[in-house]
């Protein structure tokens, strides 16, 4: 792909998405300088912090994905500090890239966003349904006024933004922190730990019926460069598999890929939980975009990666 920008900026370059987006970005804009930043760069809940970043860095296009992200237990602790900090940022960087003439800016917002009781397979139109799960709402709403962010300053300024729906994102670089994890980094820790150190039995919380849908994290990067230079609309994509797999089969495959050879006993007892909940792939399918890596083979990335990073004490535990 030639690049329509000569210098594109990437925001959280540092974090989990961002290591799988900016060799994307290097492939497919060779000829684009790529300015990877994150928090000891610019803090970018400083006041003036980002005004001076685009100053500094003058870019004609914006990847951005620096946020605030945690699991479910800091998110239902600390509502007030995902929402300051995803809103703050979030609405200052948009317009200081507005203000700055930049051409093109592409962000993240999550699945999470979407109404508590939307109904499966969830398309873009159910964005604005309902209110959120209630323990993650400071933060998920807090995202989801990219959104309107996006349209405003689209139709009142003509600022090109867009604004991507990942799922449930797995992949290399995950946070394997078990207080912070989703689900997936989580099992394959745990089985890989229950292996290592011969247990019996691993406990898995309800019957395992619950389905969902996963994309590994270099999927979503992929499509980043064809958003970044075709995609003009302020309207969402969700970025998924579309596939559905129930909490069970999940179990089952992570044990596969880890060896781990003891019993899953299910605690049917503990709640399930949403008993379905699966991306509409409609919008991303028609603009010629899939994410199509099979799960097994993004877990044995996954895994691979974990264990060899833990081993170097590089990962956070
Ligand atoms: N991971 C998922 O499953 C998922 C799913 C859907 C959507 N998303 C969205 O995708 C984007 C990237 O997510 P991710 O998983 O890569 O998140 P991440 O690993 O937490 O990375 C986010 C980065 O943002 C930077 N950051 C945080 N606060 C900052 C601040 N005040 N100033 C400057 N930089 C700051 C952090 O930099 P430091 O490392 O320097 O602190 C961090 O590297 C986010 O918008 C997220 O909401 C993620």
């Amino acid at each position: 792909m030639s690049s329509p920008f000569s210098r594109i900026l990437i925001t959280g370059a540092h974090g989990f998405l961002g290591h799988h987006v900016l060799p994307q970005l290097r492939a497919a804009f060779p000829e684009a300088e790529l300015v990877a930043v994150g928090r000891k760069d610019y803090e970018l809940l400083d006041p003036g912090v980002p005004a001076r970043m685009f100053r500094d860095i003058q870019p004609d296009a914006v990847v951005h994905m620096a946020a605030k992200s945690g699991g479910i237990l800091d998110n239902r602790q600390r509502p007030a500090d995902y929402f300051y900090n995803n809103l703050a940022m979030n609405t200052v960087v948009l317009h200081e890239a507005y203000k700055a003439g930049v051409k093109k800016l592409v962000t993240f917002m999550g699945g999470c966003s979407y109404p508590a009781t939307a109904v499966s397979p969830i398309g873009e139109d159910q964005m604005w349904n309902g209110l959120p799960q209630i323990d993650s709402a400071g933060y998920s709403v807090a995202k989801k006024m990219l959104l309107m962010q996006s349209w405003a300053y689209r139709k009142q300024y003509g600022f090109n933004s867009v604004v991507l729906v990942p799922g449930n994102v797995y992949g290399e670089w995950d946070n394997f922190n078990l207080t912070q994890a989703h689900v997936i980094a989580a099992l394959l820790r745990k089985y890989q730990e229950a292996k290592e150190r011969g247990q019996a039995e691993i406990k898995a919380f309800g019957t395992g019926r619950p389905t969902r849908d996963f994309v590994y994290a270099g999927d979503v990067a992929a499509t980043v460069p064809w958003f970044l230079a075709h995609y003009d609309s302020s309207d969402p994509v969700n970025i998924s598999s579309g596939t559905r797999i129930s909490i069970k089969e999940l179990a089952e495959a992570i044990r596969n890929v880890t060896g781990f050879p003891g019993r899953i006993a299910w605690d049917t007892t503990q709640p399930d939980g949403q008993m379905d909940k699966i991306f509409d792939v409609t919008r991303l399918h028609s603009l010629g975009l899939t994410c199509s890596t099979p799960l097994e083979a993004g877990l044995r990335r996954t895994l691979a990666w974990f264990v060899q990073a833990r081993d170097k004490g590089e990962v956070k535990l």
